[in-house]
């Protein structure tokens, strides 16, 4: 299958720091189709070798086991090719398609890593190119949007030039191999799905917490916030996973349809629920790995007295036969203790005791990074203790280490997600209905705090957030994992 892959952007940090790694991965493990060009595409001039040498510069400071030798990279860097593109300038797109309609690749997959103001003048121009055909799709990264107005408005142009099933809206999450294998793990066994459900499961915990600060990208971040850049798009594609029923086939639309129904019927929020159920938290100076680091306040690019999240906790749940009454809880945050994603199925307790000793309900534990892998947390007697006293359970773990176990197969999120759209797999894309309905969920906490003139609880770098987010668990009589 010969492809054309246009990144839009192409010389920005997007394509260089996880883009062309993940391209090079795939040419590395022979899974890119043969017959592809890879076309960067920006402002400034270049040639084509010019544009080679910038990407091998680049390399440099990506991870060694990442990195290409010259011979790897004089190979991978034969698909390479670089335009000029002023995006405003509709006969630059007519070139563009020139370019591609001389060759006739099967497909077209035009990635648009640029700054997302730039989307809806590249899709009207892409559409008025008439470079929009049946086999051209249109990728776009996050954020789409900063509310549901913004991220209507964005669809409503995609829309006009292309069909949904060719506009991939990437939540890099989706491609991370851990979520891959919570469908294998719900719908591939038969062992969970009779206890997934309200009857044996306690609560449930979602954590995407980063030991990394908002670095050079202040500006950008002040305007973001934890809420749109992390729950509104990964927390809450991860319950949708979590939480959905199973699809009837493994067709993208049937498992989008199902992930939808979670998000219609996730609790909606309220300026009273808010205030109860929903933490922010701004980072202090602190200490992290060791390192003094300083407070968001004082990063580069963030104003003065920001009133920004770097952290959220929330508690919610999803109102349907299924869940009703589960807490379901998302936590996300930057500056914490560790990089640390994982979720936390927490079953019930026994119904009735029989062994001494504190009760302990077993846990699942799912690990998205920096391992990935599943944890069973059981109680096991060790058969020690001689005496007539009926023994003490101690706590034990089945442990699967996804990452040693398929070593060599494991292929990283970005890689997935680029061999997928240009394969036109679209089961790991978010659907715009799926977007706009996240959005819609989480307006109402945005507008709360515009309202709110306490602002965000402050929380010391290198710890968990602020004790207020201990506390909303607390409520419930349940612990985030770190305090079980
Ligand atoms: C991005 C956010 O979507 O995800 C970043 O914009 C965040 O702020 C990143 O650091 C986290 O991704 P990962 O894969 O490193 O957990």
């Amino acid at each position: 299958m010969s492809f054309d892959l246009v990144l839009f952007g192409g010389t920005g940090d997007l394509t260089w720091r996880k883009l062309m790694p993940a391209l090079f991965q795939a040419h590395r493990h022979g899974k890119l189709p043969a017959g592809g060009r890879i076309l960067a595409v920006a402002r400034d001039e270049r040639t084509d070798d010019e544009y080679r040498a910038f990407i091998k510069e680049r390399f440099a400071e990506v991870e060694p086991s990442k990195r290409p030798s010259d011979e790897e990279f004089a190979n991978f860097a034969q698909m390479l090719h670089y335009r000029r593109m002023d995006l405003s300038q509709p006969e630059h797109y007519a070139g563009l398609k020139r370019w591609a309609d001389e060759r006739g690749a099967d497909t077209v997959v035009l990635f648009l890593a640029t700054s997302p103001h730039l989307f809806p003048v590249i899709c009207q121009q892409l559409g008025q190119a008439q470079l929009n055909g049946p086999h051209v799709r249109v990728v776009l990264e996050k954020p789409l949007g900063h509310d549901l107005a913004s991220a209507q408005e964005i669809n409503r142009v995609v829309s006009a030039a292309f069909k949904e099933e060719q506009a991939l809206r990437i939540d890099h999450y989706l491609g991370k191999p851990a979520v891959q294998n919570l469908m294998a793990l719900r719908f591939g066994n038969a062992l969970f799905e009779p206890l997934w459900r309200r009857e044996s499961i306690a609560n449930i915990q979602i954590t995407l917490a980063e030991g990394i600060g908002v670095g050079t990208r202040g500006d950008f971040y002040d305007r973001t916030g934890a809420l749109r850049d992390m729950v509104q798009n990964h927390a809450l594609q991860l319950l949708t996973m979590i939480a959905m029923e199973p699809p009837s086939t493994s067709d993208a639309d049937a498992i989008r349809d199902e992930k939808l129904k979670v998000l219609r019927s996730l609790k909606p929020f309220t300026a009273e629920s808010v205030a109860r159920d929903v933490v922010r938290g701004q980072y202090k100076a602190g200490t992290v790995d060791g390192k003094g680091v300083v407070g968001y306040l004082d990063e580069v690019k963030v104003p003065a007295g920001s009133n920004c999240e770097t952290f959220v906790a929330l508690r919610t749940e999803v109102q349907n036969w299924r869940w009703a009454g589960v807490p379901f809880y998302l936590r996300t945050g930057k500056r914490l203790a560790a990089r640390d994603a994982q979720i936390v199925v927490n079953f019930r307790e026994v119904p009735h005791a029989i062994f001494p000793g504190t009760r302990r309900a077993n846990k699942l534990v799912i690990k998205l990074q920096p391992e990935d892998g599943l944890e069973l947390h059981l109680l096991a007697a060790k058969g020690g203790s001689g005496s007539n006293a009926p023994e003490q359970l101690v706590p034990v773990s089945l442990d699967l280490d996804f990452d040693k176990a398929f070593a060599s197969e494991r292929v990283g999120g970005y890689e997935r997600l680029l061999l997928d759209a240009i394969a036109g797999r679209l089961n790991l894309f978010v659907r715009s209905d799926e977007q706009e309905q996240a959005w819609r969920w989480v307006e109402p906490i945005l507008d709360a705090w515009q309202h709110d003139t306490v602002g965000p609880r402050p929380y010391a770098a290198g710890g968990w957030g602020p004790a207020a987010a201990s506390a909303l668990v607390a409520r419930d009589g349940c612990a985030w994992a770190e305090e079980q």
